[in-house]
């Protein structure tokens, strides 16, 4: 027992440590009096990899909590000279990190990982980060990748004045036919010009501002070549045909999928 507590002492020592050495770096954590977040969010790794990243300049500031998700917190934060960012900290102890092994263990670019549970983690956080650059880098409206370390991804704020986007689900649009084209644009696109399947659709994922609609959450996307890919992929459509189905026409399910794989590689 005694052995226990002091590696406890000493884990505590080496927190307070880099808490201190955030803090003279103008980093405080705003929630760091709320124990519960404080012990679930802000363990020893991450506060070392948002040490990392404060040392590197890439944050120079963490704000407020904008989302509490079941693997994820998501905090308002700046980089460079102020700049609006988001961090996104996947939690190493309450996450639930189950389903990710799952996606991770099909994609052949993760394929050599180690399985532990921070390890998978990590991988995870390094897929979200080179999903975006991939969606980025073929068009698509999603947050800018800046950087990830460990757990921790900081990508562009997607908002106004400090206020972020809303979800789909809380902003419903006015036009609802155009922004079903404009879903499936999406879809599309990412499947043909980034080889990306989303694999988490749904109007939670898809924020609405600035006159169009931004795809966010890409860390479980896979490949066109995970052997659940397509499937997948009609999952994202019916969940979007759910999603329209009570506000405009749909497409048939089974012939968006044709239309974007292409008929030769159509399996239903
Ligand atoms: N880049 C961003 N800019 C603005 N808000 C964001 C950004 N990324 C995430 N959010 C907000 O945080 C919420 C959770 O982010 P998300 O990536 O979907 O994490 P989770 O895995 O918890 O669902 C989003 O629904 C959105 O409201
Ligand atoms: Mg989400």
């Amino acid at each position: 027992m005694k052995k226990r507590g002091e590696e406890t002492k000493k884990t505590d020592d080496r927190v307070e440590t880099l808490d201190r050495e955030l803090s003279q770096m103008g980093i405080r954590i705003r929630d760091s009096d709320d124990r519960k977040v404080r012990d679930e969010v802000f363990d020893e790794v991450t506060l070392y990899a948002l040490y990392k990243l404060a040392k590197k300049k890439v944050i120079s500031a963490v704000g407020g909590s904008i989302s509490t998700g079941k693997e994820a917190n998501v905090f308002y934060a700046e980089h460079g000279e102020g700049e609006d960012c988001v961090i996104k900290i996947y939690r190493i102890r309450t996450g639930n990190f189950n389903a990710m092994s799952d996606y991770i263990l099909g994609d052949p670019r993760f394929s050599n990982i180690r399985k532990t549970k921070k390890d998978i983690i990590f991988a995870w956080t390094k897929k979200e980060y080179s999903n975006l650059s991939r969606a980025l880098e073929a068009g698509l409206p999603v947050p800018e990748p800046i950087a990830f370390d460990r757990n921790i991804l900081i990508m562009g704020f997607l908002g106004e004045g400090g206020v972020p986007y809303p979800q789909l689900r809380l902003a419903p649009p006015d036009d609802p036919e155009g922004a079903y084209a404009e879903v499936l644009d999406l879809i599309t696109r990412l499947y043909q010009k980034a080889r990306l399947v989303h694999g988490d659709l749904s109007e939670y994922n898809i924020l609405s501002g600035g006159g169009r609609l931004w795809l966010i959450d890409v860390g479980q996307a896979v490949t066109p070549d995970h052997p659940s890919a397509h499937r997948f992929l009609f999952r994202d459509i019916q969940n979007m045909n759910r999603y329209f189905g009570s506000r405009c026409k749909t497409l048939d399910e089974h012939e968006i999928l044709k239309g974007i794989v292409g008929e030769e590689f159509f399996t239903p």
